[in-house]
Protein backbone atom coordinates (compact mmCIF):
# COMPACT_ATOMS: atom_id res chain seq x y z
CA UNK A 1 0.00 0.00 0.00
CA UNK A 2 1.48 3.35 -0.63
CA UNK A 3 0.16 6.57 1.21
CA UNK A 4 -3.36 8.20 1.07
CA UNK A 5 -3.37 11.86 1.61
CA UNK A 6 -7.10 12.37 2.93
CA UNK A 7 -8.95 14.72 5.34
CA UNK A 8 -8.35 13.67 9.23
CA UNK A 9 -11.23 11.76 10.63
CA UNK A 10 -13.12 12.07 14.20
CA UNK A 11 -11.13 9.77 16.40
CA UNK A 12 -7.50 10.61 14.95
CA UNK A 13 -6.55 13.01 17.65
CA UNK A 14 -4.15 10.57 19.69
CA UNK A 15 -2.00 9.24 17.18
CA UNK A 16 -1.81 13.20 15.57
CA UNK A 17 -1.20 14.47 19.98
CA UNK A 18 1.65 11.65 19.41
CA UNK A 19 3.07 12.53 16.35
CA UNK A 20 3.28 15.89 17.13
CA UNK A 21 4.91 14.84 20.09
CA UNK A 22 7.06 12.44 17.93
CA UNK A 23 8.44 15.88 16.09
CA UNK A 24 8.52 18.53 18.61
CA UNK A 25 11.95 19.01 19.24
CA UNK A 26 12.60 21.50 16.58
CA UNK A 27 11.93 18.33 14.32
CA UNK A 28 12.57 15.47 16.29
CA UNK A 29 11.60 13.07 18.80
CA UNK A 30 10.89 15.65 21.79
CA UNK A 31 9.49 12.82 24.36
CA UNK A 32 12.02 13.10 26.39
CA UNK A 33 11.86 16.89 27.35
CA UNK A 34 8.30 16.78 28.72
CA UNK A 35 6.56 15.26 31.68
CA UNK A 36 3.21 15.80 30.34
CA UNK A 37 3.31 14.34 26.70
CA UNK A 38 -0.20 15.62 26.24
CA UNK A 39 1.06 19.33 26.39
CA UNK A 40 2.39 19.75 22.64
CA UNK A 41 -0.68 18.32 21.26
CA UNK A 42 -3.39 20.51 23.62
CA UNK A 43 -1.22 23.46 22.19
CA UNK A 44 -0.80 22.47 18.61
CA UNK A 45 -2.77 20.10 17.29
CA UNK A 46 -6.05 19.86 19.52
CA UNK A 47 -7.31 23.82 18.55
CA UNK A 48 -7.16 23.09 15.02
CA UNK A 49 -9.02 19.81 15.04
CA UNK A 50 -11.69 21.11 17.04
CA UNK A 51 -12.32 24.87 15.12
CA UNK A 52 -10.68 23.83 11.78
CA UNK A 53 -11.71 20.03 10.96
CA UNK A 54 -12.00 20.55 7.14
CA UNK A 55 -8.35 21.97 7.14
CA UNK A 56 -6.55 19.22 8.77
CA UNK A 57 -5.34 16.46 6.19
CA UNK A 58 -3.31 13.65 6.91
CA UNK A 59 -1.34 10.97 5.18
CA UNK A 60 -1.70 7.17 6.17
CA UNK A 61 0.55 4.59 5.22
CA UNK A 62 0.36 0.71 5.87
CA UNK A 63 0.73 1.47 9.24
CA UNK A 64 -1.56 4.33 9.96
CA UNK A 65 -1.25 8.29 10.22
CA UNK A 66 1.96 9.08 10.07
CA UNK A 67 1.56 12.59 9.20
CA UNK A 68 -0.28 15.75 8.75
CA UNK A 69 -0.83 19.16 7.92
CA UNK A 70 -2.83 21.52 9.80
CA UNK A 71 -4.43 25.10 9.58
CA UNK A 72 -6.80 28.16 9.59
CA UNK A 73 -7.86 30.74 7.17
CA UNK A 74 -8.48 33.52 9.85
CA UNK A 75 -5.43 33.55 12.83
CA UNK A 76 -7.97 36.28 14.35
CA UNK A 77 -10.70 34.62 14.44
CA UNK A 78 -9.16 31.57 15.30
CA UNK A 79 -7.24 33.26 18.56
CA UNK A 80 -10.29 34.93 19.74
CA UNK A 81 -12.14 31.44 19.12
CA UNK A 82 -9.91 29.21 21.42
CA UNK A 83 -9.34 32.85 24.05
CA UNK A 84 -13.62 31.51 24.34
CA UNK A 85 -13.48 27.96 24.07
CA UNK A 86 -10.08 26.46 24.22
CA UNK A 87 -7.80 27.68 26.92
CA UNK A 88 -10.20 28.24 29.66
CA UNK A 89 -10.50 24.48 29.88
CA UNK A 90 -6.45 23.82 29.84
CA UNK A 91 -5.65 27.04 32.29
CA UNK A 92 -7.67 25.23 34.56
CA UNK A 93 -5.94 21.68 34.01
CA UNK A 94 -2.70 23.52 33.94
CA UNK A 95 -2.29 26.02 36.29
CA UNK A 96 0.84 28.20 36.24
CA UNK A 97 2.69 26.52 38.81
CA UNK A 98 2.24 22.94 37.51
CA UNK A 99 5.55 22.59 36.94
CA UNK A 100 8.94 24.58 37.02
CA UNK A 101 8.77 27.99 34.98
CA UNK A 102 11.68 27.32 33.24
CA UNK A 103 11.25 23.61 32.28
CA UNK A 104 9.93 22.19 28.74
CA UNK A 105 6.77 21.78 30.06
CA UNK A 106 6.29 25.10 32.37
CA UNK A 107 7.43 26.99 29.21
CA UNK A 108 4.10 25.08 27.46
CA UNK A 109 1.83 25.71 29.92
CA UNK A 110 3.01 29.55 29.59
CA UNK A 111 1.80 29.58 26.16
CA UNK A 112 -1.44 28.27 27.41
CA UNK A 113 -2.30 31.21 30.06
CA UNK A 114 -0.51 33.93 27.53
CA UNK A 115 -0.63 32.66 24.07
CA UNK A 116 1.11 34.10 21.51
CA UNK A 117 -0.63 36.69 19.38
CA UNK A 118 0.61 37.05 15.72
CA UNK A 119 1.46 40.44 15.20
CA UNK A 120 -1.15 42.60 12.63
CA UNK A 121 1.28 43.40 10.18
CA UNK A 122 1.68 39.72 9.41
CA UNK A 123 -2.15 38.94 9.82
CA UNK A 124 -2.75 42.05 7.89
CA UNK A 125 -0.76 40.11 4.52
CA UNK A 126 -1.30 36.17 5.84
CA UNK A 127 -4.35 35.40 7.42
CA UNK A 128 -3.59 31.75 7.37
CA UNK A 129 -1.13 30.46 9.52
CA UNK A 130 -0.52 26.52 9.87
CA UNK A 131 1.67 23.43 11.23
CA UNK A 132 2.83 20.34 9.43
CA UNK A 133 4.74 17.43 10.80
CA UNK A 134 5.83 14.07 9.44
CA UNK A 135 7.30 10.98 11.47
CA UNK A 136 10.63 10.10 9.85
CA UNK A 137 8.93 6.98 8.28
CA UNK A 138 7.18 9.89 5.53
CA UNK A 139 9.69 12.66 5.44
CA UNK A 140 11.95 13.15 2.54
CA UNK A 141 9.22 11.44 0.02
CA UNK A 142 7.53 14.25 -1.57
CA UNK A 143 4.25 13.57 1.33
CA UNK A 144 5.01 16.92 2.96
CA UNK A 145 4.65 18.86 -0.34
CA UNK A 146 1.66 17.25 -0.97
CA UNK A 147 0.14 17.89 2.15
CA UNK A 148 1.63 21.17 1.99
CA UNK A 149 -0.11 22.34 -1.66
CA UNK A 150 -3.70 20.00 -0.75
CA UNK A 151 -3.80 22.55 3.01
CA UNK A 152 -2.60 25.69 0.81
CA UNK A 153 -5.84 25.35 -1.73
CA UNK A 154 -7.83 24.38 0.51
CA UNK A 155 -7.19 27.88 2.40
CA UNK A 156 -7.29 30.09 -0.81
CA UNK A 157 -10.23 28.39 -1.67
CA UNK A 158 -11.80 29.71 1.99
CA UNK A 159 -10.68 33.23 0.71
CA UNK A 160 -7.05 33.83 2.67
CA UNK A 161 -4.61 35.42 0.44
CA UNK A 162 -1.90 34.69 2.22
CA UNK A 163 -0.32 32.06 5.03
CA UNK A 164 1.89 32.75 7.88
CA UNK A 165 4.14 29.48 9.96
CA UNK A 166 6.49 30.13 13.04
CA UNK A 167 9.72 27.70 12.99
CA UNK A 168 12.58 27.43 15.08
CA UNK A 169 15.76 28.27 13.74
CA UNK A 170 17.26 24.48 15.03
CA UNK A 171 14.82 23.39 12.50
CA UNK A 172 16.86 23.86 9.64
CA UNK A 173 15.29 20.87 7.26
CA UNK A 174 12.10 22.46 7.44
CA UNK A 175 13.36 26.12 7.04
CA UNK A 176 15.02 24.42 3.55
CA UNK A 177 11.39 23.11 3.25
CA UNK A 178 9.70 25.94 3.35
CA UNK A 179 11.39 28.36 1.02
CA UNK A 180 11.54 25.34 -1.92
CA UNK A 181 7.43 25.37 -1.17
CA UNK A 182 7.80 29.51 -1.72
CA UNK A 183 7.95 30.88 1.95
CA UNK A 184 10.10 34.06 3.02
CA UNK A 185 11.12 34.94 6.12
CA UNK A 186 8.84 37.78 7.25
CA UNK A 187 9.83 38.12 11.00
CA UNK A 188 13.04 37.00 13.36
CA UNK A 189 13.59 36.08 16.85
CA UNK A 190 16.24 35.11 18.36
CA UNK A 191 15.70 31.73 18.44
CA UNK A 192 12.57 31.42 15.49
CA UNK A 193 11.44 33.09 12.09
CA UNK A 194 8.14 34.00 11.07
CA UNK A 195 7.69 32.85 6.85
CA UNK A 196 5.42 33.49 5.22
CA UNK A 197 3.77 33.36 1.05
CA UNK A 198 1.05 34.71 -0.91
CA UNK A 199 -1.73 32.23 -1.74
C1 LIG B 1 9.68 19.48 7.26
C2 LIG B 1 8.79 18.44 6.62
C3 LIG B 1 7.32 18.81 6.78
C4 LIG B 1 9.11 18.35 5.10
O1 LIG B 1 8.32 17.35 4.52
P1 LIG B 1 9.00 16.23 3.59
O2 LIG B 1 7.97 15.27 3.18
O3 LIG B 1 10.19 15.70 4.29
O4 LIG B 1 9.48 17.10 2.33
P2 LIG B 1 9.27 16.72 0.80
O5 LIG B 1 9.96 15.42 0.54
O6 LIG B 1 7.83 16.79 0.44
O7 LIG B 1 10.07 17.90 0.10
C5 LIG B 1 9.40 18.89 -0.68
C6 LIG B 1 10.45 19.73 -1.38
O8 LIG B 1 11.22 20.44 -0.40
C7 LIG B 1 12.59 20.15 -0.59
N1 LIG B 1 13.23 20.06 0.71
C8 LIG B 1 12.89 19.28 1.75
N2 LIG B 1 13.72 19.48 2.79
C9 LIG B 1 14.61 20.42 2.37
C10 LIG B 1 15.74 21.04 2.99
N3 LIG B 1 16.12 20.74 4.22
N4 LIG B 1 16.41 21.97 2.28
C11 LIG B 1 16.05 22.29 1.00
N5 LIG B 1 14.98 21.71 0.38
C12 LIG B 1 14.28 20.79 1.06
C13 LIG B 1 12.63 18.82 -1.29
O9 LIG B 1 13.82 18.63 -2.00
C14 LIG B 1 11.42 18.90 -2.18
O10 LIG B 1 11.74 19.63 -3.34
P3 LIG B 1 10.99 19.29 -4.76
O11 LIG B 1 9.59 18.83 -4.40
O12 LIG B 1 10.98 20.58 -5.48
O13 LIG B 1 11.80 18.23 -5.38
C15 LIG B 1 9.03 17.04 7.24
O14 LIG B 1 10.36 16.64 6.99
C16 LIG B 1 8.75 16.96 8.71
O15 LIG B 1 7.60 16.80 9.10
N6 LIG B 1 9.80 17.05 9.57
C17 LIG B 1 9.67 16.88 11.01
C18 LIG B 1 8.68 17.82 11.66
C19 LIG B 1 9.00 19.26 11.37
O16 LIG B 1 10.12 19.72 11.40
N7 LIG B 1 7.92 20.02 11.12
C20 LIG B 1 7.99 21.46 10.87
C21 LIG B 1 7.90 22.18 12.17
S1 LIG B 1 7.90 23.94 11.97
Amino acid sequence: MGVEIRKYQPGEEQVLYDICLLTGDSGVDATGLYQEPALLGEVYVGPYLRFAPEHALVGVDADGVAGYVLGVPDTLAFEATCERSWWPDLRARYPLDRFPADSPDGRIVRLIHTPPEASPEVVERYPAHLHIDLLPRLQGQGFGRQLLTALLDGLAAAGAPGVHLGVSTANQNAIGFYRRMGFTEVQTYTHSLVMARTL
